[in-house]
This record gives C-alpha cells, sequence and structure tokens, in this order.
C-alpha cells in the first residue's frame, strides 16, 4: 500500500506506499440494503518493501449509503479519504489528489477487504484493540539561521534520475549500467554529471541507528567509487519525516547519523522529499525542518548538494536558499504527458524572481524519451526547460535512446541557454495560442521560445521587441534546426508545430 501524501499527483509507479493510512475509525451510518456496512475500524497488511518490512495499515471507513470517507493509516500517513460502494465493490480516493484514479479499490468478501492500491495487494480484516499504528513523538525542529552556501549549482544542476522510469526497480546494476551508458552515449560530456538514486534504496537501520541500504545495493560505497571513476557524481534520496512516500525508513530523527553516512559513502546529491513529515510537522515548520539537514550536511564537511523535494509548499523559493538548498521542486510529479509537463512548468512562473547561480525552481524531472509524448512536444519540454534555468535530470532509460531522443537532450545550444552563467529564469507572455518566453543572456543577447499551445501548426511572427535586447536585432540561431536566420525590418516568421516550439537566440553584438 500506499502512503504517498497529496501533492505528488502523479505517483504513478509504486505500488507499495499506500498502505499505510488505510482504516479509520469508527462511525457508522445508514448500512445499504444490500449488504453489510464496511463503517469501522479496519487492519490492513500489503505486500513487503525491498527491506522485507511487511506493510501495516489501519482504515477507518464511515458509510452512509453508498458513500464512503475516513482515514488511511499507515507508518507515517496519513490519508483522507472519500469513496463509494457498488454493492461488494468500493472504491476510495485521496482527499485534495487530483488524481483521477481510485487511492484503492477492492471487495468485500467473506467480511475482509480484498483491495488493491496501484497493483499492491491489500488484505484487511476487521481490527482489535491491538492493531495500531505506532504515530513518532514530535521532535522540535531547530530555531532558524542562515546555512552557509556550499558553493555547488552555479548553473543548473545536470544528470539523470532513476525514478521516472524505473521507481522501486532501481538496483546497484542499473545505476552502474546507467553510469556506463551516461559516458558512451554522450551524455556527460554534454554536461549530465549527476547519477541519482530516487526512493526504494533503504534497508533497515542497525542497532547503532545507521540506515543500511537493502538487498538491490549491496555496497553503496563501491557503487560510488564506480560512478566517479567514470567522471560522474552520485545522487541519493530521503526525506525529513519518519517514512519516504514510498514508505522506506527515512531520516527523522537522524538527520545528522544519516548526513554523515552518505558523506563516508561518498554521496554527492541529496533529494530531500516531505511525504511523511506531513504528518508530524505544519507547513510552518518547513524551512527548520529543511535547514536541520542543511545543517547536517554542511557538518559533513563534503560538498552534497541539496535539492528540497516539498512540491513548492510554503514559499519554499522565498527561503530555500537560507537553507543551503541548491534547488527547490515548485510542483507536484511530473507526469509523460502534455499536459502534466505545461501544468508544471506553468505553476512554475511566479518564482521566477527567486531563481539564480546556486539556488534554482525545479519544476521536477524530465520525462524526454519515455514514450507517451510526440518528438514536438519533447522539444518544447526541453526548450522550456532550459529556457526557466531548470535544473535538467533525465529520466529516460540512458542504454537504450532513439536518435531523436539523443538529439534533443544532447543539444548543445538548448543545454548552453539552461547553463547560462546569468542564470535568468524566463517568464511567458501570452499571445492567443502562442506562449513567447524570453530569457536574457550573459553576453548581453536573449533566448526566445514560442511555444504553440494550439491544436494545428501555425505561422508566428517574432518582433525583436520580444527579445528585450539594448541592441539592434539581425541574425539568430534557430537552436532546434542548428541554423542561422535574419530579422527583417525586425520580424521573422516561421511555422511552429502543433505543441511545438520555435527557439532562437540572439547574441550581442
Ligand atoms: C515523491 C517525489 C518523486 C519521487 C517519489 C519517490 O512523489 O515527488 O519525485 O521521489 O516521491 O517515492
Amino acid at each position: 500500500m500506499n502512503l504517498k501524501t497529496r501533492c505528488r499527483d502523479t505517483w504513478a509507479a509504486v505500488s507499495l506506499r499506500g498502505l499505510a493510512g488505510l482504516l479509520l475509525c469508527s462511525a457508522l451510518l445508514t448500512v445499504p440494503a444490500y449488504g453489510q456496512s464496511l463503517a469501522g475500524r479496519w487492519a490492513a497488511t500489503g505486500s513487503a518493501l525491498a527491506n522485507g518490512e511487511v506493510q501495516k495499515g489501519i482504515f477507518v471507513l464511515r458509510q452512509d449509503g453508498d458513500k464512503l470517507s475516513g482515514t488511511m493509516q499507515s507508518l507515517g500517513f496519513m490519508n483522507n479519504v472519500t469513496g463509494k460502494v457498488t454493492g461488494a465493490h468500493f472504491e476510495l480516493w485521496e482527499v485534495g489528489s487530483n488524481d483521477p484514479k481510485p487511492f484503492v479499490t477492492g471487495d468485500l468478501v467473506n467480511g475482509e477487504l480484498l483491495a488493491s492500491q496501484w497493483g499492491d495487494r491489500i488484505v484487511a480484516r476487521r481490527a482489535t484493540a491491538a492493531d495500531e499504528i505506532p504515530r513518532p513523538a514530535y521532535i522540535q525542529p531547530p530555531a532558524l539561521h542562515k546555512v552557509k552556501f556550499n558553493g555547488l549549482a552555479t548553473t543548473p544542476p545536470m544528470g539523470w534520475n532513476s525514478w521516472n522510469l524505473f521507481a522501486e526497480k532501481v538496483d546497484d546494476q542499473t545505476v552502474r549500467t546507467m553510469a556506463d551508458a551516461m559516458v558512451s552515449s554522450g551524455m556527460r560530456d554534454a554536461g549530465y554529471i549527476y547519477v541519482n538514486i530516487d526512493d526504494t534504496w533503504q534497508g533497515l537501520r542497525d542497532a547503532e541507528g545507521n540506515l543500511q541500504p537493502n538487498h538491490k545495493f549491496p555496497d553503496m560505497k563501491a557503487l560510488a567509487d564506480y560512478v566517479h571513476s567514470k567522471g560522474l557524481k552520485l545522487g541519493i534520496y530521503s526525506g525529513p519525516g519518519p517514512r519516504t512516500c514510498g514508505s522506506y525508513p527515512a531520516s527523522y530523527g537522524h538527520e545528522a547519523q544519516d548526513a554523515k553516512m552518505w558523506a563516508s559513502w561518498g554521496i554527492d546529491y541529496l533529494k530531500y522529499d516531505w511525504c511523511s513529515a506531513e504528518a508530524i510537522y505544519k507547513n510552518d515548520e518547513l524551512q527548520p525542518v529543511y535547514q536541520k539537514m542543511g545543517d547536517a550536511l554542511a557538518a559533513t564537511g563534503r560538498p552534497i548538494l541539496f535539492s528540497l523535494c516539498e512540491y513548492g509548499m510554503g514559499s519554499v523559493e522565498k527561503w530555500g536558499a537560507d537553507v543551503s538548498g541548491n534547488m527547490w521542486r515548485t510542483t507536484g510529479d511530473i507526469r509523460d504527458t502534455w499536459d502534466s509537463m505545461m501544468s508544471n512548468i506553468e505553476k512554475q512562473v511566479p518564482t521566477a524572481p527567486y531563481a539564480g547561480p546556486g539556488h534554482w525552481n525545479d519544476p521536477d524531472m524530465l520525462e524526454i524519451g519515455n514514450g507517451q509524448m510526440t518528438d514536438d512536444e519533447y522539444r518544447t519540454h526541453m526548450s522550456l526547460w532550459a529556457l526557466t534555468a531548470s535544473p535538467l535530470l533525465a529520466g529516460n532509460d540512458i542504454r537504450n535512446m532513439s536518435p531523436v531522443t539523443k538529439s534533443i537532450l544532447m543539444n548543445r545550444e538548448v543545454i548552453a541557454i539552461d547553463q547560462d552563467p546569468l542564470g535568468k529564469q524566463a517568464s511567458p507572455v501570452k499571445d492567443g495560442d502562442l506562449e513567447i518566453w524570453t530569457k536574457p543572456l550573459a553576453d548581453g543577447g536573449a533566448a526566445v521560445g514560442v511555444v504553440n499551445l494550439g491544436p494545428a501548426a501555425v505561422e508566428a511572427t517574432v518582433n525583436t521587441s520580444d527579445l528585450h535586447v539594448a541592441h539592434p536585432v539581425g541574425k539568430a540561431r534557430d537552436l532546434w534546426s542548428h541554423q542561422d536566420v535574419w530579422f527583417i525590418k525586425n520580424l521573422y516568421t516561421a511555422t511552429i508545430p502543433s505543441h511545438g516550439t520555435l527557439l532562437l537566440r540572439v547574441r550581442a553584438q
């Protein structure tokens, strides 16, 4: 089961999480004439995590006619749910999630709930007093202070992350072969340096409280050495709550110890995901909670890039740099669809003033090459991430890339826009179906991206005034056709396919 918290609307893959919050407590209202009520407290059991822990949860359900409501609790998580019953069948949705698919579906069979959550089987029986999920004690976060900048990420971080494609299927061998492919494909030389292990690497804490990796990662230090031998850096994942979003042990109460362990392995990057911290802390405690890990990383003496993942809550862009955050998510999880990709980038627009060398807004990882968008849409994805100076973390199988995927991810002229040392984040101006994003560049020139949001190709005209540069504009570079083009009487016209982007760079003269 998955105890995934809200916000991550896109939470496609991992099945294990949700169990957590299942059963609710009590309260029963009208029972439908055709069957037994689901109201009451249920003890749920899900499948085992890769560290051997069997997921347990408590669902407390209320039923009124065919309507359900209640809570699902699991270690570290508490989700409010609503749902409906049809005969013996029930469906539950997480309150506050935009996911159209039910959180849990199942049937009442012989007095048990036989359910599934994203493919994970859950069995729940009537709970007894002994079925309790312990709630971790509250640990007061530290008083606020400014954590010293770690000197990293002077341009937006670039690399690869396991989550979008592999989710819980990531292991040592996958990471090694991905590191090999980062080199052989040319990704490393194009600037993609970080190889990041996301959730599900964690084992159990030993008697001293040291969190060991699970069987998928037999020797993290050896893996880090291997990745480093390829001229790459290794990233890892945890969170400030007791559990990660995938229900694995996270760093709550072990911040300094975990940071020290990662440094001893040779870890170079930490993605720190809020997840179950939401069941312990209020949103006004986000900053001190992240600061605690910022301090712990600084105390290791190893430069470790700090990536905050809390989906843009609590105006993170205003304080992320103060906790030594090098990047912070501004949105829920991306999915490999046009709507999700565009919605993420548009949510990032208000954060533009806060991006700059050392600290970046992060609209989530790339989906380029994962197969559900068209090539034009993937070119738009890359163009927009570059124009907004967003981190470029590929999320596809680098070992197996089509020539088109390679040409998008490794378009060095587009990467140069992302990596421009001035570090400005473009903002859009709308013009019917067109969106015009302009980014000032360090050389006094600018990049302009014209996105066609409409269903058909359009002829679009860029005016030199769209570029906001101080000098006259003649020649421009089309960064997707790799050709020089000319403005005539301050205008340049081109046909842009549906969901495609015209991306031009103008240099100062
Ligand atoms: C959250 C994050 C994702 C990913 C998963 C892992 O949903 O937003 O990017 O790290 O957790 O469980």
